[in-house]
């Protein structure tokens, strides 16, 4: 089986000012400055995406990531942010398709698709985000929906591209409601996701596709969501505003 490092990312959604991003970070860094057997990324809003560049710049496991991006390079497009944009400020990663975009914002998977491309040319690495809703686990759709969401969102990426991107399995009915997933259900759809992924591309590039769990993940629920076998890292939410509660996180992803 190949080696996949883990990856926590830190999604600080719509919260923190470029001041108190720094003293977020700070406080993160005097955290987690110990430990370097994951990758670490922390996603701040767009606006603190240069402060913190420049705080974590010496740093070497931790990467800086944006929450969205636009799929053109550039244009007429009030408000919206390319990905050169993102690279010129040192972002590494890009979060793609979280659910919130694709409820609140109407993202579809084709969209998404395109974002996933445009990050992709740009060097950075998207995390894309897929994952069914309440009403549809309930109906037992969710392999319906995480196919539609794979088929028409990730596949179909260039073979030289996809193992940049990363797959974040994220229960739309998990996401900030204190309620994860049993590591039995998350590792049955990362599974499932990685079968996908060697269909439309090749058992050995499913092998090395990382694939994060999201949805309340927080300390005490970390370790053993983190040690499921297909189950690479995680996206995480409220805890990551927390200094110690996203160190405890990325302690306990380690092998
Ligand atoms: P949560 O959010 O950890 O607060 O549930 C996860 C996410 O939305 O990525």
């Amino acid at each position: 089986m190949a080696y996949r490092k883990k990856i926590v990312a830190g999604n600080w959604k719509m919260n923190k000012s470029a001041t108190e991003a720094r003293v977020l970070v700070a406080d993160i860094l005097m955290e987690i400055k110990k430990f370097d057997a994951s990758d670490i990324v922390i996603c701040p809003p767009f606006t603190s995406l240069a402060a913190i560049s420049e705080l974590i710049n010496e740093v070497p496991n931790i990467r800086l990531g944006a929450q969205n991006l636009h799929q053109q390079s550039n244009g007429a497009f009030t408000g919206e942010i390319s990905a050169g944009m993102l690279r010129d400020l040192y972002c590494r990663y890009v979060i793609v398709g979280h659910s919130e975009r694709r409820q609140y914002y109407k993202e579809t998977d084709e969209l998404i698709k395109e974002k996933a491309k445009a990050a992709l040319d740009a060097n950075l690495k998207p995390i894309v985000c897929i994952g069914e809703t309440l009403a549809e686990r309930e109906a037992n759709d969710w392999k319906k929906v995480i196919t539609r969401q794979v088929d028409n969102g990730i596949a179909g990426i260039d073979e030289k591209q996809i193992e940049d991107l990363i797959i974040a399995y994220e229960p739309v009915w998990a996401i900030g409601t204190g309620k994860n997933a049993t590591p039995e259900q998350a590792q049955e759809v990362h599974h499932f996701i990685r079968g996908l992924i060697a269909k439309h591309y090749s058992s050995a590039i499913a092998s090395k596709i990382r694939i994060q769990y999201g949805g309340s993940v927080k300390p005490d629920n970390a370790k053993q969501l983190l040690h499921q076998p297909d189950i690479d890292g995680a996206l995480v939410g409220g805890a990551s505003l927390d200094a110690r509660a996203f160190a405890a996180i990325v302690l306990a992803s380690r092998h």
